[in-house]
């Protein structure tokens, strides 16, 4: 080997300590030592050698946690030994009743425990082999898991390797298991349901279902953008735990770079037990994640062995669950709060009530169906809950002798508490929000949403820009980015001469986009991307689309009443025509009309395999020229999946479903013949 690849590949190396070093002090240590600026340069660094020498990129590079392609499904994986799960004790009683069978059982009065928090996530095995990242897998149903490898690389406490030198520090040998609980931080967690709601999906109902949906995504880049933590709590080698102490298998397992929750001890009998237990539910609202109780486990690996199991659960280990958090008060008023989405939320002001050790003045009432169907008025006497949500809620209406009923009836506004602009509720769903695109509780998220890759790429204007942009008035709406100067850029924090000009530049850019790009960075509701593209196409304009009449807009592929709708309240606000109004003078307003076929109007397709003629993008292009849909995954609502060589669990899928499999050339029969 030439010297100088040498050094590269040295030099390669180099970054990549670095970079898992910073990566450990940031994630698991919660303790960085360098800015994230900083830490993204090394990893550019790393990522342009890289490419130059692409022979040299080993899969436990820092580089390589999304490098996995969308999978069609997961693969089982059977358990080393099973994942079993826990006994429950409600309540000190139970705890009590449970020591005293532990030491019944054991024989002996000296008996450890190890306390630790009880993580409300998903438990999770991971293999390593020679010190390097195997396989990821799912608790499943105990024995059997599912194989989520490549969504376990993205996250960033999991180590993709362990030195040698690391293993021997800690005692760990180089092939060895590690279990533990997946979570989802409180603060992603709402991160990630405020962009569902952006996006039009549901929200996950708390921090638990998030993290189990996430870490079963098809697309390892949607896991790694979402933050999923990994917590250690069990050495495994050959299928057994492998220390003597369960407490000293931490240790192990921290010395070696993984995330072990710090709030744990160890208690030498049950009174020091209950106080550790105390301890968690105090700690438990200042918390950044989740937990549902506190795991007391027999320390001495022995002795677990000699407890053994009932059916599901170690005999050896309980769950103690906090009890659930609710408590009784009157509701005062009921208020509006428009989100960041335009969407209204109506919360219940309540007479201040503890709940937990925290006082709560607000729940909410999450839309008008839930006032509804809870019958809740002004004045009533209500139960309030804090569950996973960090947000409390009514849960019911008490109606008895101390807890008479209010009687003052709640509707929904007709306009925005925040700018008057108008109110709507979409047939059939049961969110009212408001559309006034200028709306300034809107305007961080609808500019986020403008300045986005996919829309009108805007690099450079961020989170922490478009806080600053906002908060300081300099954008009220989308068209004020376009009024953005040097001078006033240079007002903000952490922009400097060069990056202004950069953003000057990329803004500038954007302006030659076309029409499509535009009308999705308006960000009507129902109007995604694709949508854009067939409006941009059918209408050929800004104005033609402006002026559409509902049935002009039905005529378009794939736009139907609910869509229609929302576009015409859109431009029938007279605050988004003026806005609108402003961007004619800085983009693209006409683009190039198209004509669809309509040969597949309102049929969906999912391809699958390798076709023998034609590659994915133009099979697609084919399918979509005709009028077709192209979706990603197989459901009760596909037409047909195209099936090549090697299709996968689509296929299975399909067949499961009953639904219509055709290959290539039946596939070339459905479409409209090409001119001769
Ligand atoms: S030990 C055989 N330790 O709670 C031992 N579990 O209710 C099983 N959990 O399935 C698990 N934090 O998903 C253990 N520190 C902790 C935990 C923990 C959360 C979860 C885990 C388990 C469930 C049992």
């Amino acid at each position: 080997m030439p010297t100088d690849t040498k050094d590269i590949e040295r030099k390669i190396g180099k970054l990549r300590e670095t970079i898992q070093r910073h990566e450990h002090l940031y994630y698991v240590l919660d303790a960085p030592e360098i800015s994230d600026a900083e830490y993204d340069r090394l990893m550019q660094e790393l990522k342009k050698l890289e490419a130059a020498h692409p022979d040299l990129i080993t899969p436990d590079s820092p580089t390589q946690r999304v490098s996995g392609k969308p999978r069609e499904g997961f693969v089982k994986a059977t358990h080393s030994r099973p994942m079993l799960s826990l006994d429950n004790a409600f309540g000190e009683e139970e705890l009590r009743a449970w020591d005293r069978r532990v030491h019944e059982l054991a024989g002996t009065d000296k008996i450890d425990y190890v306390c630790e928090l009880k993580l409300d996530g998903m438990s999770l095995a991971l293999w390593y082999k020679d010190g390097k990242l195997e396989r990821g897998i799912t608790r499943g149903n105990g024995s059997v898991g599912e194989d989520v490898t490549s969504n376990v690389r993205t996250m960033r406490t999991v180590p993709l390797s362990v030195s040698a030198a690391a293993l021997k520090k800690a005692g760990i040998p180089a092939d060895f298991e590690v279990r533990g609980e997946v979570i989802m931080p409180l603060a992603a967690f709402e991160r990630m349901n405020d962009e569902r709601e952006q996006q039009q999906f549901s929200r996950f109902a708390n921090p638990r279902n998030a993290a189990a949906g996430t870490i079963r995504v098809l697309e390892p880049n949607i896991v790694a953008q979402r933050r999923l933590d990994f917590y250690a709590y069990f050495l495994l080698v050959d299928g057994k735990y492998f220390m003597e102490k369960h407490s000293a298998s931490l240790e192990a397992l921290k010395a070696a770079g993984f995330k072990v929750n710090s709030h744990y001890t160890v208690a030498h009998n049950i009174e020091q037990v209950i106080k550790f237990i105390d301890q968690g539910e105090q700690m438990r609202e200042g918390l950044p994640h989740e937990i549902d109780g506190i795991v007391i486990k027999v320390d001495s690996t022995r002795l677990q062995d000699r407890l053994g199991f009932t059916g599901k659960a170690p005999r050896w280990a309980i769950a103690y669950k906090f009890a659930a958090r609710s408590g009784v008060t009157q509701v005062e008023d009921i208020l509006i709060q428009v989100g960041r989405t335009g969407k209204l939320t109506p919360v219940a002001a309540l007479k201040p009530v503890s709940i937990g050790g925290t006082t709560v003045t607000r729940a909410t009432l999450h839309n008008a169906d839930e006032i509804e169907r809870l019958g809740v008025k002004i004045g009533d006497w209500v139960t309030v809950e804090r569950g996973g949500d960090v947000i409390p809620k009514v849960v019911s209406v008490l109606e008895d002798k101390q807890h008479p009923r209010g009687h003052k009836k709640f509707h929904m506004p007709e306009r925005c508490p925040v700018c008057g602009g108008h109110v709507v509720r979409v047939e059939g769903e049961a969110d009212h929000r408001c559309i006034n695109a200028n709306c300034p509780a809107k305007l961080r998220e609808s500019i986020l949403h403008f300045a986005g890759r996919s829309v009108m790429n805007i690099e450079g204007m961020g989170e922490s820009l478009v806080d600053q942009l906002c908060d300081r008035g300099l954008v009220k709406n989308i068209a004020d980015i376009y009024e953005l100067t040097k001078e006033k850029l240079l007002t903000l924090e952490r922009v400097g001469e060069k990056s202004a000009e950069n953003l000057l530049a990329e803004i500038e850019r954007s302006r030659k986009l076309p029409l499509e790009r535009v009308i999705y960075g308006l960000g009507m509701r129902f109007v995604g991307e694709r949508t854009a593209e067939f409006l941009a196409e059918h209408f050929g304009s800004m104005d033609a689309l402006m002026d559409a009449s509902l049935e002009d807009l039905q005529q378009v592929n794939e736009v139907g009443p609910r869509v229609s709708e929302s576009i015409r309240e859109f431009f029938d606000e007279p605050g988004n025509r003026k806005l609108v109004e402003r961007l004619r003078k800085y983009l693209t307003f006409k683009g190039k009309k198209r004509e669809r076929g309509t040969a597949l109007a309102g049929k969906t397709f999912v391809l699958t395999g390798t076709l023998p003629n034609h590659s994915r993008d133009q099979a697609k292009k084919m399918i979509e020229d005709a009028g077709g849909k192209i979706s990603g995954s197989v459901s009760k609502k596909t037409d047909y999946v195209v099936a090549g060589e090697d299709a996968g669990s689509k296929l299975d899928k399909a067949r499961e479903l009953g639904v219509a499999v055709i290959d290539e050339k039946e596939m070339e029969r459905l479409l409209p013949k090409q001119p001769a």
